[in-house]
C-alpha cells in the first residue's frame, strides 16, 4: 500500500502548494486503490490525495474500506482533513485503521473513530415517525 502511494505521490499536481499526498486505500475485496492530491489555480477546486483514491475504488465498483494509508514528505505526519475525514466516513468504519506515512514508512496509525469523533452518519439523518 505504501509503495501505490508513493507512486501516486510522485505524480501529484501540487504546484501551488508543493504539498505532494499519495493515498491508498485497501477495500474488502483486497483490491488496492491509489490517488494523489490535484490542485487547481483556482485553489478551492482542489481535490486531495484521499478524494482521488476513493474516486477510483467507487469507479471500480468496491464500497468498503478497511486500511488506509496516506503519505506525505513533509517533517509531521499529514492527519487528513476534515473534508477527507468524512469522505473516509463514508465508506470506512470507525475503527478502521488510517496509517499516515512519511517516505520511510509509517509514522502514525490512528483509527477513524480516533480522528473523527461524533461522526456525522446515516443516523444522524433519522427523523422521528
Ligand atoms: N491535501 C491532501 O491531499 N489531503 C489531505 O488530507 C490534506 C491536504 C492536499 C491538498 C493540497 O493539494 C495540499 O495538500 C496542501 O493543502
Amino acid at each position: 500500500m505504501l509503495d501505490l502511494a508513493r507512486q501516486a505521490l510522485a505524480n501529484a499536481h501540487a504546484p501551488y502548494s508543493r504539498f505532494r499526498v499519495g493515498a491508498c486505500v485497501r477495500a474488502a475485496s483486497g483490491r488496492l486503490y491509489a490517488g494523489c492530491n490535484v490542485e487547481n489555480v483556482s485553489y478551492p477546486v482542489t481535490q486531495c490525495a484521499e478524494a482521488s483514491a476513493i474516486g477510483a475504488m467507487v469507479a471500480a465498483g468496491d464500497r468498503r474500506i478497511v486500511e488506509a494509508v496516506i503519505v506525505t514528505e513533509g517533517a509531521e505526519p499529514c492527519p487528513p482533513c476534515g473534508r477527507c475525514r468524512q469522505q473516509l466516513a463514508e465508506f470506512a468504519s470507525p475503527d478502521t485503521r488510517l496509517h499516515l506515512c512519511g517516505p520511510e514508512g509509517v509514522r502514525v496509525t490512528a483509527t477513524l473513530g480516533e480522528l473523527l469523533p461524533m461522526a456525522f452518519g446515516p443516523n444522524t439523518l433519522k427523523r422521528p415517525t
